[in-house]
């Protein structure tokens, strides 16, 4: 079953099933211009396999990581394969100079290239993604037990779900001009910051900040003027909340564990907001959805 194969802070594999029952019933393409681990594009691929998909962001390695599973599937899983046959037969210290060793490596094929950020991905300390001023990634060795780095089953139906998709290294607002009635599009941005300590949004070499936030309504705007069905989800921060009232959204809001966080305190359940332009948007269930 086509899952995500890599650890991505705010990952929505748990809220995938609340998503995908509410997203209009027919779509032309499905569209997420935040990929991240595409924890919701696997799920619509499940439910309704072979839908054209979009999928973008802002992270240029993870959409080499992507593009390379869906065209380059046997030259990965064998590039994988060897990273962690070699990994798991190294001990404590062994495994731990391996994982320097790799992340200061610049392999020249994409192959290679997507085979090291999976085996970071799966061996860094809890799955996370940094990347200094030059935009080298330095986070540590995760020193997990039993990391499973290679999973040829799960690659192969990733790969197979990729077929119909379209990959793009891009901001968001380009995205989103480019979808049309009868498309969904689905927007996971790094989130607003409940609290000045929980300040997690470091994807990329740039942060996004409130005026993202800000660009990002008023492409959500956008879209809803243009007839577009969208979903956006964001922490139920009264700032976000703030921008989309009163403009004739659904604001729903749900419990939900934050996957990634190295502090215990901080693991407890946090409420997500859920907001979509369904009220709207006519094409929503009506002629327009999947007419095309
Ligand atoms: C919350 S994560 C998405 C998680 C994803 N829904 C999942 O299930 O794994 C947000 C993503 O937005 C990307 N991003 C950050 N700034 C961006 C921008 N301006 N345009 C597009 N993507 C951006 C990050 O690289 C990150 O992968």
């Amino acid at each position: 079953m086509a899952r995500p194969f890599l650890k991505w802070a705010g990952g929505k594999g748990k809220l995938a099933p609340t998503i995908l029952s509410a997203a209009p019933p027919a779509m032309a393409r499905y569209i997420e211009p935040f990929a991240g681990a595409g924890a919701v594009f696997f799920a619509v691929e499940e439910a309704r396999t072979g839908t054209p998909a979009l999928l973008a962001d802002a992270n240029a390695e993870l959409i080499e990581t992507y593009t390379v599973l869906r065209d380059e599937l046997a030259a990965l899983d064998g590039a994988l394969a060897r990273l962690a046959a070699e990994y798991a037969a190294g001990d404590g210290e062994e495994r731990g100079a391996m994982y320097y060793r790799v992340r200061a490596s610049q392999p020249s094929t994409p192959a290679g290239r997507a085979a090291r950020f999976i085996f970071l991905n799966r061996t860094c300390y809890n799955g996370l993604f940094r990347v200094n001023a030059s935009g080298g990634f330095n986070v540590p060795h995760g020193r997990y037990k039993n990391p499973r780095i290679h999973d040829g089953a799960l690659l192969a139906a990733c790969s197979a779900a990729l077929q119909r998709a379209e990959l793009r290294v891009a901001d968001f607002a380009g995205i989103c001009e480019e979808a049309r009635p009868g498309d969904f599009v689905y927007l996971d941005p790094p989130y607003q910051p409940l609290s000045v300590t929980a300040n997690f949004t470091g994807y990329t070499r740039a942060d996004f900040g409130p005026a993202d936030q800000r660009r990002l309504r008023d492409a959500f705007e956008d879209l809803s003027r243009r007839d577009v069905a969208a979903m956006l989800s964001n922490s139920d921060h009264e700032f976000i909340r703030g921008l989309y009232s009163g403009l004739g959204y659904r604001l729903v809001t749900v419990p939900m564990a934050r996957a990634i966080n190295s502090r215990g305190s901080a693991r407890a359940p946090v409420p997500e907001l859920l907001v979509d332009n369904f009220g709207r948007v006519g094409s929503v269930g009506g002629e327009a959805a999947g007419s095309r």
